[in-house]
């Protein structure tokens, strides 16, 4: 598909965080067991990272696996896991030809073994690519990142090698699983659902949200050009007014 050209180049997001959902609603609709709603979901995933690729995007984030979605049935945990697996090892060449790179966020260390096995060769064997990074985030809730970055700079703190002054945001982003990657600009969620489910709290204080109805099997590179081109209507004014916010452009 050509890019659309209705699209502001000079404002393309840096970074797309999307909320992937509405697998198991698209499956039920045909009468058919969730798990074939979340096997579809992997061609979605492959269009919107190549078209987020082709419009210039440098990082798309994606929620794949929330720590709260380990309380679904196990039947459907495993089948997504044997399902990660398999598209990881398949995708990574077509990673290595668009250039893109792999990493992830979340408690990682948490997923089946063979998981954390291709995922670390596809980390590695994707490393140095520099078109766009994929964040996957796996087993992660935002909540549980802030957690784990208290205990590290109150450990810090104990240790002397920090004193309570030296706290402060730059300090907390930094302690993040998200240290190396800019705050979103745009935050897309499909299926209707208007919250954010613990995805990049800190993060998300100043992005903007676009929620569309679209279940995630469904949602196309066209689907991303609307939003990108809706994003573009918008005024960021990080708190300023209307009026100072245009005087800079
Ligand atoms: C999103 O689709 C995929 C994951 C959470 C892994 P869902 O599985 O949440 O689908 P719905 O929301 O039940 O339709
Ligand atoms: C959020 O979707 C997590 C992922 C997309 C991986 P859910 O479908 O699990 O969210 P809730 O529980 O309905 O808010
Ligand atoms: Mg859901």
């Amino acid at each position: 598909m050509p890019i659309d050209t209705t699209l502001d180049k000079n404002r393309i997001p840096r970074h797309i965080a999307v909320i992937m959902d509405g697998n198991g609603r698209w499956a039920k609709k045909q009468g058919k067991f969730r798990v074939f709603g979340h096997q579809h979901g992997v061609q979605s995933v492959k269009d919107i990272t190549e078209g987020a690729a082709e419009l210039g995007v440098e990082y798309l984030t994606l929620y794949a696996f929330s720590t709260e979605n380990w309380n679904r049935p196990k039947i459907e945990v495993n089948a997504l896991m044997t399902l990660l697996v398999k598209t990881i090892k398949r995708e990574t060449e077509t990673l290595m030809k668009n250039q893109i790179r792999l990493t992830t966020i979340g408690q990682v260390d948490t997923l089946p073994k063979d998981c954390q096995e291709e995922l670390r060769q596809a980390i590695e064997a994707t490393k140095d690519n520099t078109r766009m990074a994929l964040i996957l985030a796996l087993s992660y809730s935002a909540k549980w990142d802030i957690v784990n970055s208290v205990k590290e700079i109150a450990q810090r703190y104990k240790h002397g090698e920090i004193a309570l002054e030296d706290i402060d945001e730059e300090l907390i982003s930094g302690s993040l699983s998200t240290r190396t990657i800019p705050d979103p600009d745009l935050m897309i969620r499909t299926s209707g659902e208007h919250r954010i489910s613990n995805y990049l709290l800190w993060e998300m204080a100043y992005s903007e949200f676009y929620f569309t109805d679209v279940l995630w099997p469904d949602f196309r590179k066209e689907h991303l050009h609307e939003a990108i081109a809706n994003y573009q209507q918008r005024e960021r004014r990080f708190g300023k007014t209307g009026e100072q916010v245009s005087e800079v452009k």
